[in-house]
């Protein structure tokens, strides 16, 4: 197994959870390398059902270590919520560890993201109101505050102080309200400071050893690779990188460490939030797959945008992650669908595009190319074996295969983790 990038390769809610699940049964190290609590994924599992936002679901293998490393931005009170609720159901949390780099969400940059939000009005982003755009622009800005801040009282009174003194002039003056009492956030965070401290360490040499001595390790993302704040639909997008490049950056291993990149693909295409979706479907097959699928944000529960396979913006995800391998989740959806269709390129006026548009003015005005494929009639939850599949099912892949140029290893078939076809030669397991 060796290291392992897993990636979103779309917008997102690509089903990472499962699959991640799935390889953490085999590693010895999951670390999380990028986003906040704007993810999110519901574990259903003999211990209970568990909402995760910031933990690695490798939490409930007792030989796995997990990291939220460097490149997460740790809301601490859902942390400490997500921890509390982890113990209730017995898991045993000692082998958690949050990076002392790791930037903390503040309450405001939450209060930000919806003020920024609200003055965006009809432009507005769509974000999850997390706090994530705020919290990364700090973390550039040179004003974040740090997990391991927390653990020297007089260090974190005095960044607070410099931080929230700035903040509060926007507050004040450009949003006309009230101030925050440095107090207040000063003793909510040295409470959870107290209870974080044991979590609290350097981590990047914890994933580098076991790394060097050829341990099973698994980087997990999040979002998906459109949400790239360099290469994804801009303005549109997250603030850290979900590619794959940022599993070096976000945990502080080199990329020489690296031996194979997974990209999550869901068998069509999702988004939440606002930005162009060229085969965004708004019609009765898209509150179908939408029903069926049960597309609604594990975060927000908004209703997710639903639509056909894109292939133009799926083979740039695979080119800008660099992937060895895809996992495609949901296939059982189309279960019942007479043809499907798949985007092969785009009508941009007279022009015909086969690549991805870096500019959104573009993007929004392109018009999906789809190449119509029969489908199956017969349900394939129960299916284990790629050879049993329907034929239907099988030249879908293998045109995926075809359109993205990347293999596709595993097939998930069902949300249940037992639902997965490996497809033959497989050696991610
Ligand atoms: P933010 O990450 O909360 O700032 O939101 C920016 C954009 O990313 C919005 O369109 C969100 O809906 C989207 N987004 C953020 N996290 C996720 C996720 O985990 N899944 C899908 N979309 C996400």
């Amino acid at each position: 197994m060796a290291v392992i990038v897993i990636v979103g390769g779309q917008w997102g809610d690509e089903g990472k959870g499962k699959i991640i699940d799935l390889l953490a049964e085999k590693a010895k190290v999951v670390a999380r390398f990028s986003g906040g609590d704007n993810a999110g994924h519901t574990v259903i599992n003999p211990y209970g059902e568990f909402k995760l936002h910031l933990v690695p679901s490798g939490i409930f293998y007792s030989q796995v270590t997990c990291i939220i490393s460097n490149g997460v931005a740790i809301n601490p009170a859902v942390l400490l919520k997500e921890i509390d609720d982890l113990h209730n159901h017995g898991i045993d949390t000692s082998r958690l560890f949050i990076s002392d780099r790791a930037h903390l969400i503040m309450p405001y940059h939450t209060l930000l993201d919806e003020l920024e939000e609200e003055r965006r009005n009809k432009g507005a982003l769509g974000t999850t109101r997390r706090g994530i755009g705020p919290v990364f622009a700090d973390k550039v800005a040179r004003l974040g505050i740090r997990a391991g801040d927390l653990l020297d009282e007089d260090t974190f009174r005095s960044r607070l102080s410099a931080a929230l003194e700035f903040k509060n002039i926007i507050l004040i003056k450009v949003y006309q309200v009230s101030p925050l009492s440095l107090e207040e956030i000063y003793d909510q965070y040295c409470h959870y400071g107290e209870q974080l401290a044991p979590f609290i360490r350097e981590t990047s040499s914890i994933i580098r050893e076991a790394a060097i001595k050829g341990e099973p390790v698994l980087l997990e993302g999040a979002q998906g690779a459109l949400l790239d704040p360099d290469f994804g639909t801009y303005p549109y997008v997250t603030s850290s990188s979900p590619l794959a490049g940022a599993s070096c950056i976000g945990t502080g291993l080199g990329p020489r460490e690296i031996n194979r990149v997974v990209g999550i693909f869901k068998t069509y295409n999702t988004r939440v939030g606002a930005g162009p979706m060229p085969t965004e479907l708004k019609d009765e097959i898209g509150d179908l797959i939408r029903k069926k699928a049960r597309e609604y944000g594990a975060t927000t529960g908004r209703p997710r945008r639903c639509g056909w396979f894109d292939t133009v913006a799926g083979r740039f995800s695979v080119q800008i992650n660099g992937l060895s391998d895809i996992a495609l989740t949901h296939l059982d959806v189309y279960d019942g669908f007479t043809s499907i269709k798949i985007c092969t390129a785009y009508k941009f006026n007279d022009e015909v595009l086969t690549s991805f548009p870096s500019d959104i003015a573009i993007l929004e005005k392109c018009q999906p190319i789809y190449e119509e494929l029969d489908g199956w009639q017969e349900s394939i939850s129960g299916i284990r074996n790629f050879k049993k599949l329907p034929a239907g099912a099988r030249n879908y892949m293998s045109r995926l295969e075809d359109l993205l140029s990347c293999p596709i290893s595993l097939v998930s078939v069902g949300p249940d983790r037992r639902q997965i076809i490996l497809v033959k030669p497989n050696t991610l397991l």
